[in-house]
């Protein structure tokens, strides 16, 4: 279960909850399907089929897609598989189309026991086509079927993949027209991936529901999202328009990078928005808390908590009784005092554990928070006309090769 504790902050946030009714309203008229996606429980039955069918066929699971159709297949390795589990298969995600990532990838991999999901919305993104176009030469000229070493998430009609996937029969699966990519984590696009790496996809969707719930609450005690995005609001209008993701869980940054592009593509427009900045406990306290405690006081730090911090691990010849869980806990606890002694808005995120229902709870969290900052500042925040242009752009430098 989440749970948002804003002890340390100063700050009333009474007069803003009377409006959650309206602003509810004015979320569901934008008919976005984010929170609606998951109560399609035939999709989950056909991906559970899916990874159930090809179990133990295949070592590497690929993801090729970028931006949200790649940042939650990431946060949901980092987060649900063990940080040094060996066991096949084993999940990449090739964001980048940097010639070294694409070249040292290709050298090192086994074709023949390789997945390649090819993850894109839209069905155009150049990288990602760019990089379907690269390995599907890779498969052919190694004379394996595609159809066993391609599979295409994206839209349900449309787009270049589209065309491939009815043309050549490859399996694929498709993208709600009303689910944009950054909140597309609980889709086809971050449930794939997961289940055929072996995660409960059942409770992630459960933990999503729950909070989905609290979301469209009109009970302001209740609505988790309403009120994070409250104080975030209030705060970015006193001049705290950095929002730092602090998790203490080496497990979640990948949760930070995913919430950095949800708030930097989703708020960052008409000359407003919430910089997102990701950091982690302790590493960060010895890189960026000099300038979150002595700096300019224009950030809340979000910490992220876990407070079942698993089997506790004694540190010998220290002191008495100390462990790394008890030492781990002390550090997000004064790196916390600090922040407050010194004036500079903190509130924690705690989870009792990492696993799929709390992760499955925080992705929603943070999206229906999203779509409430949004309305707050009048933008809307389900377009990127800033990722539009530049992608535009570059199909047209392309086109003049
Ligand atoms: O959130 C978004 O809309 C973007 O970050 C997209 O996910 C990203 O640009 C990739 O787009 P697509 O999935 O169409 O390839």
């Amino acid at each position: 279960m989440v749970k948002l504790d804003i002890s340390n902050l100063k700050l009333d946030l009474k007069t803003n909850e009377k409006l959650i009714a309206p602003y509810l309203k004015k979320i569901h008229s934008k008919k976005e399907g984010f929170y609606t996606v998951i109560d399609d429980a035939k999709v989950l039955k056909e991906i559970e089929k899916f990874a159930k069918n090809v179990k133990g066929k295949y070592e590497n699971i690929v993801v090729l897609g970028i931006g949200g159709s790649a940042l939650g297949a990431i946060c949901l390795r980092q987060a649900l598989k063990g940080l040094f589990d060996n066991k096949k298969p084993k999940l990449y995600v090739l964001d980048n189309i940097d010639p070294k990532l694409i070249c040292e990838f290709d050298k090192a991999v086994n074709y023949k026991k390789t997945l390649f999901l090819v993850i894109t919305k839209s069905g155009t993104t150049p990288e990602t086509i760019g990089q379907y176009y690269y390995f599907r030469n890779q498969i052919n000229k190694k004379k394996l079927d595609p159809k066993k070493h391609f599979v295409f998430v994206t839209d349900p009609n449309e787009g270049r993949l589209r065309e491939i996937a009815k043309k050549e029969k490859i399996t694929s699966f498709g993208i709600p027209k009303n689910v944009g990519g950054r909140f597309s984590v609980l889709t086809a696009v971050g449930l794939l991936p997961a289940a055929l790496i072996g995660l409960n996809i059942r409770k992630l969707v459960s933990g999503g529901q729950k909070m989905r719930d609290k979301f469209v609450s009109e009970k302001a005690e209740n609505n988790l999202p309403f009120k994070l995005a409250s104080l975030q609001y209030l705060l970015y209008k006193k001049g705290q328009t950095i929002n730092v993701l602090m998790p203490y869980s080496q497990k979640l940054i990948g949760f930070a990078d995913w919430f950095r592009q949800l708030y930097a593509e989703s708020l960052g427009k008409k000359g407003k928005g919430i910089t997102p900045v990701n950091a982690l406990g302790v590493t960060d306290q010895h890189s960026q808390l000099q300038l979150y405690n002595d700096g300019p006081n224009d950030k809340l730090i979000i910490f992220l908590e876990v407070e079942n911090s698993g089997e506790e691990i004694a540190i010998p010849n220290f002191q008495k009784k100390l462990s790394f869980n008890k030492l781990f806990k002390i550090e997000k606890d004064a790196a916390s005092k600090a922040l407050t002694k010194t004036g500079h808005p903190n509130i924690t995120i705690k989870i009792d554990t990492v696993d799929e229902e709390n992760i499955g709870e925080l992705f929603m969290l943070f999206e229906g928070a999203t779509a409430f900052l949004g309305e707050f500042m009048g933008i809307n925040a389900f377009d990127q006309p800033g990722v539009e242009l530049a992608k535009s752009l570059t199909k047209q430098a392309i086109l003049k090769l």
